[in-house]
């Protein structure tokens, strides 16, 4: 049992990246890069012992005639697949194929990154006992099964199947799980959802010489399917940043950087591997690309062709602010700033004459219908703005030139609550020439506050939670795709309304079926799907392309721990915060995780979502406030500092450790009653036990007809 004094003691007041974060069973990632299957999921002819190399043991899996057998390796992996081989009859070939889901095994090739057809398998030609490693550039970056297809008479003879994983290359071998973040809660099912946040990120991490695996991007299309044009070839070599890590879109693929992925997949870092080098690489990639007369920044990273994103721009710019705010790099921001004034001068140069930002380039996440008056770009835009405002501030930027900003913001806030706000519907129509409420721009309106008063903002909570499906939240701007990157935005939507009910539920919801689904991997997040679950995402014709493990879906990592356990950093590195937990029907959670400042934690007990229990740490030398309505109560600091709270609201506090005393508890955390007027309410700490483990099997969609041989 891990006690309060002995987690304070191994991470919570310390800096140190080497402490072990509490709660690491939930951890993902490996504890060694040498990964080996842990189940035989299917066999097809006669293998021998199929089983007899599973866990890493030296075994004899014996194949012989055409035969076929496929290895789970319990979650997603990624990297490079080494055969150890013993006895084999003369003339014998080996071949492999990778897939994420299960609905794409195949005896003919692997699942795809392409827009049409699968990837090929590959092949050894074994003559005699050794090891057989594929090439480097054949590195998978993402699968949790590999087959092994045995296709000539004779035998052949398999001691030992093994992976070397490759992502997160810049941290050491037995590293991988050094988080510095760490939540839980009594909630089984949103511990794993944060943990596979986590991991989905870090499977994303990879050496910048093994990106781009859209190989031949442009060439082969719809129209050439699997059949017409053969399983096409693939490889991973493509340099696409410099430094040892980079941050790409999704494992298996685009393998590219985008800037708009990070706006969800960086805070999800931030709060679980702090992997600040990475982020810097990144976004370094993407700034290298700018052009320098007209500012315009990339849609993606290279080697992908250069165009005109009215968001994915922006985003390039929230890169910017996002990492100084987690960083605390005031030297990364300088060294960015004129940079990044030409970037948004070029967003401002499309306002016209209406105060709004026409959107000219329909290049987005690949939803439908992105142009003119687009409620979501001018979301984002003001959201922009008002960030190189506060960036502006830090750096004594001209009061001149940062007043002509909030003018220019002030005219879109106006102009599209007059224009886009539907008052009977209480949402934003996606322009002012449709009917349409797209999600992603009404996410974006409570995100930005553009929204002009709070009722806006419930209201938009409510008319988005009216929409869910079985599956999730659907976005009627993309066919009805479930859009687990424009749902992260929507989990923040309703935490800033203030309900965290409906935040938590659409977690459950949407996150539960990604994780507990049999077609997803249960340990990384996809990066989008039908909202009849059928794993085809809207955007693509091509259903075994769809990435199994997406940055962009990690929303729920740091709003669990910024606006459930409520760390919300208010300056860079967290020189200022504000303490403001919100549980809806959670009972307990204990999440934290560092800065270069240092440690920021809470732990928090409610009941029916009253807050009874807190007990928050923040950095010395750092200043902030708690906020929580509806408590009466009062503050005491470890030295004895006794700060009461006027309705529900502290400030002025400095960094330390707080522990909430309630007035009039009747209810402490471990269920006693009292009847003092005044309960140190100590929140519980963890105790170790797993507890049970929600599991919806769903019937599986008539799916890939899987030929062997
Ligand atoms: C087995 O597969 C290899 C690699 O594709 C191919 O060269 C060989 O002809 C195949 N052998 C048979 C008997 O199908
Ligand atoms: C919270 O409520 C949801 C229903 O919205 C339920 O499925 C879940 O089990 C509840 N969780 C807890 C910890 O009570
Ligand atoms: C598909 O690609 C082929 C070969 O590059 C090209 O000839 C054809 O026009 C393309 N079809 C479509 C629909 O883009
Ligand atoms: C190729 O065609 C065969 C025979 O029609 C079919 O069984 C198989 O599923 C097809 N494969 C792909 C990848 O489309
Ligand atoms: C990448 O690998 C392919 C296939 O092996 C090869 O044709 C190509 O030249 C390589 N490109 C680079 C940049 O190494
Ligand atoms: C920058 O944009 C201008 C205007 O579109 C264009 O003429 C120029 O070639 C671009 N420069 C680079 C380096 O792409
Ligand atoms: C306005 O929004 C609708 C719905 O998304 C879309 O069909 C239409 O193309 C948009 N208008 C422009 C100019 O993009
Ligand atoms: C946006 O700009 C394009 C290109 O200049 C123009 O055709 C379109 O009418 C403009 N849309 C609006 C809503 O002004
Ligand atoms: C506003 O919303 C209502 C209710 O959904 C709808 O009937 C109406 O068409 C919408 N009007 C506009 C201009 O979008
Ligand atoms: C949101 O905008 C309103 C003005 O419309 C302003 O009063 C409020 O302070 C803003 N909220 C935040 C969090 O910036
Ligand atoms: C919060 O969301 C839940 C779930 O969508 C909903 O039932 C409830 O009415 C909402 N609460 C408020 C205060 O809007
Ligand atoms: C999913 O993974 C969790 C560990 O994260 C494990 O406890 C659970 O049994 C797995 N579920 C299935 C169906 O394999």
């Amino acid at each position: 049992m891990a006690t309060l004094s002995s987690l304070l003691a191994i991470g919570f007041l310390t800096a140190s990246a080497s402490a072990a974060a509490p709660y690491n069973q939930y951890i993902l990632a490996p504890s060694s890069r040498r990964l080996h299957p842990v189940s035989v999921h299917q066999i097809n002819g006669s293998v021998v012992n199929a089983a007899s190399v599973l866990g890493g043991s030296t075994g004899s899996a014996v194949f012989n005639n055409a035969a076929a057998v496929t290895y789970d390796f319990g979650k997603n992996v990624a990297g490079l697949v080494t055969l150890q081989i013993g006895n084999v009859s003369a003339g014998q070939f080996i071949g492999l194929t990778y897939t994420e889901s299960s609905l794409w095994i195949s005896g003919e090739g692997c699942d795809a990154t392409q827009d049409a057809g699968i990837d090929e398998a590959l092949w050894f030609q074994p003559s005699g006992p050794g090891n057989y490693s594929v090439s480097r550039e054949h590195e998978r970056g993402g699968f949790r099964y590999l087959s092994l297809l045995h296709n000539t008479t004779g035998f052949v003879n398999v001691q030992g199947v093994t992976v070397q994983f490759t992502p997160m290359p810049h941290w050491r071998d037995d590293q991988l799980q050094a988080y510095t973040g760490y939540f839980h809660s009594n909630d089984e099912l949103l511990n794993r959802i944060w943990y596979a946040g986590a991991y989905t990120n870090q499977i994303c991490t990879i050496d910048p010489t093994r990106g781009n695996s859209l190989v031949h991007l442009g060439v082969l299309n719809s129209t050439q399917l699997g059949n017409v044009t053969g399983p096409d070839s693939w490889y991973l070599n493509y340099t696409i940043a410099s430094g040892s890590s980079v941050l790409v879109d999704g494992a298996k693929r685009d393998r590219l950087v985008w800037p708009g992925d990070m706006s969800i997949a960086v805070p999800s870092i931030t709060v679980s591997t702090y992997d600040l080098v990475t982020i810097a690489n990144s976004l370094d990639s993407l700034f290298a690309l700018q052009n320098k007369t007209t500012g315009l920044l990339p849609y993606a990273g290279a080697p992908f062709p250069l165009q005109y994103s009215p968001t994915y721009h922006l985003y390039n710019l929230i890169g910017v602010a996002d990492y100084y705010l987690y960083s605390n790099d005031l030297a990364y921001l300088q060294g960015k700033w004129s940079d990044w004034k030409l970037g948004l001068n070029f967003s401002l140069s499309f306002i016209d004459s209406s105060g709004l930002f026409n959107a000219t380039s329909s290049a987005d996440w690949l939803r439908f219908g992105m142009g003119g008056h687009n409620v979501e770009a001018n979301s984002i835009l003001y959201y922009t703005i008002n960030q190189g405002i506060a960036l502006g501030q830090v750096l004594n930027e001209s009061s001149s030139l940062l007043n002509s900003w909030a003018q220019r913001a002030a005219g879109i806030k106006a102009s599209a609550n007059r224009l886009l706000w539907n008052d009977t519907a209480g949402m934003y129509r996606d322009n002012e020439t449709t009917t349409l409420m797209p999600q992603d721009g009404n996410c974006w309106a409570i995100l930005a506050n553009l929204t002009a008063n709070s009722s806006q903002i419930t209201r938009i909570s409510s008319a988005l939670a009216a929409r869910w499906g079985p599956y999730g939240a659907p976005a009627v701007e993309a066919a009805n795709a479930v859009s687990p990157f424009i749902s992260g935005f929507e989990l923040q939507a309703h935490m800033l309304a203030g309900n965290a009910t409906a935040a938590l539920k659409l977690m459950r919801l949407e996150w539960g079926f990604m994780l507990d689904d049999p077609r997803m991997t249960n340990s990384t997040f996809i990066e989008g799907y039908s909202s009849d679950g059928s794993l085809h995402y809207a955007p693509y014709t091509n259903d075994p392309r769809v990435s199994h493990a997406h940055g962009w879906a990690t929303g729920p990592t740091s709003t669990l721990t910024f606006y459930v356990g409520g760390i919300h950093l208010l300056s860079a590195g967290g020189s200022t915060w504000q303490i403001s937990p919100m549980l809806g029907n959670l009972t307990s959670v204990d999440t934290g995780f560092q800065t270069t400042l240092g440690s920021f934690t809470s732990q928090v007990n409610a009941s029916s979502g009253a807050i009874t229990g807190l007990r928050f740490a923040t950095p010395s030398g750092t200043t902030g406030s708690v906020s929580l309505p509806g408590v009466s109560g009062s503050l005491r600091a470890t030295n004895g500092a006794t700060v009461a709270l006027a309705n529900g609201m502290a400030s002025n506090l400095t960094g330390g450790t707080w522990t909430l005393q309630v007035n009039g508890s009747k209810t402490v955390s471990n269920g006693t009653s009292t009847s003092s007027s005044t309960t140190t309410a100590t929140p519980a700490t963890y105790t170790g036990s797993a507890g049970s483990v929600f599991v919806s099997w769903l019937t599986l969609a008539a799916g890939w007809v899987v030929t062997f041989i």
